[in-house]
């Protein structure tokens, strides 16, 4: 099926595509002709390993372009010096990023025609990382993506999911589609505007644990996973980035503080130290009620057949906290934004979220069984403002991270 392509962002951009080593490149052979249906001119660098996983000339019918692979040659050298291809291109995108590519940039090594590229350049720069997990959690390979990140690089993904080397975890490519929405995101907005540099950021993301005893508790069905890109995509940004996270089975994201808490009200107690912030977004599912006293010891059978009664008591509800601030003294920060999770009238019952909780936005989305958000990796989002529903089509969450980003600098740059 034809695919609908409304969006002009990248007509007559020209991207500069770094492929490096990894079985994820057979991904970037359909990014090249999604940036192409969208009018973007595409110029490929393809490293040595990359071309151990796709060939040149796949690469040079795709782009339309001659591909470039060697520092030292006299031909590509005449034609388009290493300096012209990175100060031609509108953004660099690195698809994939290897381990190795990102220590080299990390590190400001430039013993080939990618990494010269990379540190010759004057444009952004967006990393799609890609990788075994235990490569990916390795220290170094943290330290490196988060000293790029630092620097100012964007990046996106990886996900989770399925790995080709048969393993299951985080280093995932971005998919293609994803990654022309990450770079539709970058080349959209000015870049001057599309900065959350010196913004202080805090994210909540999971679900709560209340004890019932030592060994039980009260939880939901939350992953985090939209929560914690929520924070990845702002600390991409360049705000300084505080997530305060219930139990999950997510890796940290990288660049970012992460504070591990339990239950609501320690999730509460972690968000009010890390004030004061510019920015609060909370996305965790914090649990409504809590055991009224909590047993110090595991509660028994009493033989008696009957179960134990659980007396429920409120939660502190962190957004309400946060939103009710004192704006006048700073304490508040300057845009709060609640998440609904609605199974009906998803939009009425989020307006009126927003005014009941005092937040500025709710991010809206239906949770109703059959739409499968809850631990999927897609979302379809309303964004309810002050007056105005803006409805999102369905994309995946990481996505939906970055475009709820991009808005938040909107916000601050327009403000
Ligand atoms: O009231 P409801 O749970 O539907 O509201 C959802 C929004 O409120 C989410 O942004 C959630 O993070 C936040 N919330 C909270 N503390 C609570 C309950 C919800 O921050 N105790």
């Amino acid at each position: 099926m034809a695919e609908q392509i409304a969006d002009e962002t990248l007509a007559g951009r020209n991207i500069l595509l770094i492929i490096s080593g990894g079985i994820a490149a057979y991904k970037s052979l359909d990014l090249i002709r999604r940036l192409k249906e969208r009018g973007a001119g595409v110029r490929c660098v393809l490293t040595a390993g990359g071309a151990q996983f796709v060939t040149p000339l796949s690469v040079a019918a795709l782009s339309e372009e001659a591909v470039f692979q060697d520092l030292f040659s006299l031909k590509d050298e005449s034609e388009m010096g290493h300096i012209r291809l990175s100060r031609e291109a509108d953004l660099l995108v690195v698809a994939p990023a290897s381990a190795d590519l990102m220590a080299k940039m990390a590190a400001g090594l430039a013993d080939d025609l990618a990494s010269t590229v990379l540190l010759a350049t004057d444009k952004p720069v967006l990393l799609a990382p890609a990788m075994n997990t235990q490569m990916w959690e390795h220290p170094a390979t943290k330290r490196n993506f988060c000293t790029l990140l630092d620097d100012g690089l964007r990046a996106v993904g990886p996900g989770q999911g399925d790995l080709a080397c048969g393993e299951v975890g985080a280093g995932r490519m971005s998919e293609p589609l994803e990654i022309v929405a990450a770079i539709e995101n970058i080349l959209g907005t000015p870049l001057e505007t599309a900065t959350l540099k010196g913004r202080r950021a805090i994210v909540t993301s999971g679900p709560t644990y209340e004890a019932i005893d030592p060994v039980r508790y009260l939880a939901n069905r939350s992953s985090g996973k939209q929560g914690h890109a929520i924070a990845a995509a702002l600390a991409g940004l360049g705000a300084e980035v505080v997530l305060v996270a219930g139990p999950n089975n997510l890796p940290d994201p990288g660049g970012v503080s992460v504070r591990h808490i339990e239950s609501a009200a320690q999730m509460l107690a972690a968000c009010e130290a890390a004030l004061p912030a510019d920015i609060a977004v909370c996305a965790a599912a914090v649990a409504d009620w809590r055991v009224a006293g909590e047993a110090g010891q595991k509660m028994k059978k009493d033989g008696s057949g009957q179960p134990p009664a659980l007396k429920l008591v409120e939660n502190p509800d962190i957004l309400a906290t946060l939103s009710q601030l004192d704006q006048s003294n700073g304490s508040r920060p300057n845009l709060v934004v609640g998440f609904a999770a609605e199974t009906e009238m998803v939009i009425d019952h989020a307006q009126s979220k927003r005014a009941r909780k005092g937040c500025d936005w709710i991010v809206a989305n239906d949770v109703s069984a059959d739409g499968g958000v809850m631990g999927g990796d897609e979302n379809t989002v309303h964004l309810i403002t002050e007056g105005d529903v803006e409805n999102w089509p369905t994309m995946p969450k990481d996505v939906v991270a970055v475009a709820l980003a991009k808005r938040i600098a909107d916000h601050f740059g327009a403000g």
